[in-house]
């Protein structure tokens, strides 16, 4: 596996400028709220093949919710990330300019893999599904959740995001891989420097 400089960069500079290097490639958890966009996750794809597995669901009422994919070029993500003067439809826009970054999480949408099923009574939409991801650099993606028509947000996420498939990389995000061989790097130099001092000293 290659590991571009240039595209490290790009994940360092995003870093740098407001967003925190990911650290948990699993994600999960629950969301309640009025609000119609939310945010739920984010990753460093390599260039290579990267993964994304989602498991989602919200009890059947009378709303449905979208999941939205954005990447890290000026028009997607740093376009709607805490622009006030985007409401959700056209932050829903932005997403959907682009093929198969719009999923509408319900039955009748075949791409997002829901289902409805009933539990202790309620009808849940229960959707998953497995995204392989393929870019020509590394890049983020940027994971929300819409429900534009009002009457907020519920539902439970379990998200796994994966770059490849060697064993020991595969829960490092791209950003992390490079600090993982720089301190790689540093150690072996450390080991060698440490190695010539002795050398010298016991001469
Ligand atoms: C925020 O949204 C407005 C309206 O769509 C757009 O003109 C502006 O460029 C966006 N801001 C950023 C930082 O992209
Ligand atoms: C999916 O959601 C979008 C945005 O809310 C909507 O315009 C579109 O009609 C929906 N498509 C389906 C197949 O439900
Ligand atoms: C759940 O959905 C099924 C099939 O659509 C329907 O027959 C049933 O009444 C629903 N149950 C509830 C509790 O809404």
């Amino acid at each position: 596996m290659r590991v571009g400089v240039g595209g490290a960069a790009a994940c360092f500079l995003f870093t740098l400028s407001g967003w925190p290097p990911a650290r948990a490639k699993y994600d999960s958890g629950t969301v309640e709220t009025d609000e119609k966009w939310v945010f739920l996750t984010k990753f460093c794809f390599l260039a290579t093949k990267g993964q994304i597995n989602y498991h989602i669901r919200y009890p059947q009422e009378k709303y449905n919710v979208n999941l939205l994919f954005y990447h890290d070029e000026k028009s997607q993500w740093p376009s709607v990330y805490k622009n006030r003067s985007k409401d959700c439809w056209s932050k829903e826009a932005v997403a959907a300019i682009e093929k198969n970054q719009l999923f509408n999480l319900t039955q009748s949408f075949p791409l997002s893999g829901c289902q409805v099923m009933e539990e202790n009574g309620i009808n849940y939409t229960d959707c998953q599904r497995g995204l392989g991801f393929k870019s020509a650099r590394e890049r983020w993606w940027f994971l929300a959740v819409s429900n534009c028509m009002g009457g907020g947000i519920r539902l439970d996420y379990k998200i796994t995001m994966t770059n490849g498939k060697t064993l020991w990389r595969r829960h490092f995000s791209a950003n992390q891989i490079g600090i993982f061989e720089v301190n790689m790097l540093s150690i072996i130099l450390f080991i060698i420097l440490f190695g010539i001092s002795i050398y010298f000293a016991r001469k």
